[in-house]
């Protein structure tokens, strides 16, 4: 008997799908695991809504995607689950129990300054603002796709440092000095091939990336902000606007994510799962 496909919408003509009737919550067949990971290789961003996904569900699909990490910020790690990060703004003693509390988050990639950067996320509502907070996502397949001719000749075979104490600095986010130490700027190929489908992507990112290696630096900066108006254009972007129960899987390798305002007078928790490429094979499926 052929499995029946799952159903799934488009969420732009380039990337992101909503997939239908799966719930991710206990077992999933081997036929339903095998066709997520495909959608997920081909969409970049899948929206699975009306999830009742418990702790261990999310640790547990997760962990079929690939290898789990866990965020070198150990204060907001959940206190039985350290898979889940908690994003969130809600406060114990007054300090925020997980990562970027309140406000704006501009785009960025989940651990582009690690020697071996995570390929997958999964960020999962449990609390969510009445307006606002929404995550935006960019196709930076694409980006790369379109990008004009005097970007390409420079970002081809070029190296960008990516930096996670210039993001701390931006947002505040009092890394203490262990922290820091543990996570020197690191340089990446400014173009990311997909380990698992060879597709080139863009991969540098307002957030963290500080420079492109082998230019002067008024050079850089002036290619490195062209680059970031090029990849935030609307052509290449998706706004999700979360609702309880949403699961949210994305492709770290090509797409990049940013999130918006919201009333910090509500509260907003979100956990994620962090999902690193397979150590030891090209093709995880
Ligand atoms: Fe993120």
């Amino acid at each position: 008997m052929v499995a029946k496909a799952l159903e799934v919408r488009p969420l732009t003509e380039t990337f992101g799908a909503e997939v239908l009737g799966v719930t991710l919550s206990g077992e999933i067949s081997p036929d339903t695991l095998a066709e997520i990971k495909a959608l997920w290789l081909r969409y970049g961003v899948l929206l699975f809504r009306g999830q009742a996904m418990t702790k261990d569900d999310q640790v547990g699909f997760s962990r079929l995607i690939g290898p789990l990490e866990i965020h070198i910020r150990a204060e907001w790690l959940n206190d039985t689950h350290p898979e889940l990060l908690q994003i969130t703004n809600i406060r114990k003693d007054g300090k925020a129990i997980g990562a970027l509390a309140d406000g704006e988050v501009g785009w960025h990639f989940d651990q582009i300054y690690l020697p071996k950067p995570a390929i997958g996320s999964l960020l999962y509502s449990i609390k969510i603002p009445p307006v606002g907070g929404g995550t935006h996502f960019a196709d930076m397949t694409t980006a790369y796709a379109r990008l004009p001719q005097h970007l390409r000749q420079i970002v081809d075979g070029r190296n960008a440092i990516q930096s996670y104490v210039a993001f701390n600095t931006m947002y505040s986010t009092d890394a203490n000095a262990t922290q820091t130490t543990m996570t020197p700027d690191i340089a990446h190929p400014l173009v990311r091939t997909h380990p698992y489908s060879g597709r080139r992507a863009l991969y540098i990112c307002p957030g963290m990336t500080v420079k492109i290696c082998g230019l002067p630096d008024d050079e850089s900066r002036a290619v490195l902000d062209e680059l970031f108006a090029w990849q935030a254009r609307d052509e290449f972007v998706y706004r999700h606007d979360w609702a309880l129960g949403d699961g949210l899987l994305w492709d770290n390798a090509c797409t990049m994510h940013r999130r918006d305002d919201f009333d910090g007078a509500h509260e907003r928790l979100m956990y994620r799962t962090t999902i690193l490429p397979q150590p030891d094979r090209a093709i995880p499926f």
